[in-house]
């Protein structure tokens, strides 16, 4: 069978090492995975007065994660959290109330950073998040890249052999952890 999965890039920017890295990761899933990317730029900033009625660009984000099986979140570390455009994105998905998108849906997280520890401090807060959320989490394998420039090509080769394995062995355990969400929680079980 194959999986869809959604990936956001928590990164607005037109240098983004996260962008790079979500193209790698696209490139070394298994064929058994089939990656897309759902946009957060277009979304405005959530308002709980949205509720009652949310906007076509609101719907069609909630749209597209009712589409796939599970969710990567790709993320850098802003101020030792995930970048706000990426929380809104959560947020807008998490509401109305009743129709939180997150729950059941099974997801990922990896991120990637100059500095040493790799994003690990956003992934904590991205996890609490999700957890929240109900969006059963892949605990292990944990990614947190640190990024020198040249380790991802603009194309996103990965110019490493190490981290391209990793990597590649990171989507094989991602696939094999939406198999085992989906065994339990079907879709439209
Ligand atoms: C950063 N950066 C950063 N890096 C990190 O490892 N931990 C951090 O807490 C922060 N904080 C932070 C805040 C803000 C506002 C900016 C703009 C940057 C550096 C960050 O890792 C670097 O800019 C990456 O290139 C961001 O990822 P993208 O946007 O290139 O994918």
């Amino acid at each position: 069978a194959t999986y869809k999965i959604g990936y956001f890039v928590g990164s607005l920017s037109s240098t983004s090492i996260n962008r790079l890295l979500a193209k790698a990761l696209v490139r070394l899933a298994p064929p058994e995975l089939e990656l897309i990317e759902i946009p957060i730029r277009d979304l405005p900033l959530y308002s709980q007065d949205y509720d009652a009625d949310y906007p076509p660009v609101a719907r069609a984000f909630k749209q597209a994660i009712a589409d796939v099986d599970g969710l990567l979140f790709v993320t850098p570390e802003f101020n030792r959290s995930i970048p706000g455009g990426l929380k809104n994105a959560i947020d807008w998905a998490s509401r109305p109330w009743g129709q939180n998108s997150f729950a059941r849906k099974p997801s990922g997280v990896i991120g990637a950073s100059p500095g040493a520890i790799g994003t690990a401090v956003a992934q904590q807060s991205l996890r609490g998040v999700l957890c929240f959320c109900n969006s059963p989490l892949m605990n292990t394998i944990e990614a947190y890249i640190q990024f020198k420039p040249g380790l991802i090509t603009e194309d996103g080769q990965v110019t490493d052999d190490s981290t391209a394995e990793f990597l590649r062995n990171y989507m094989k355990e991602l696939h094999a952890f939406i198999v085992r969400v989906l065994t339990v929680l079907p879709r439209n079980g």
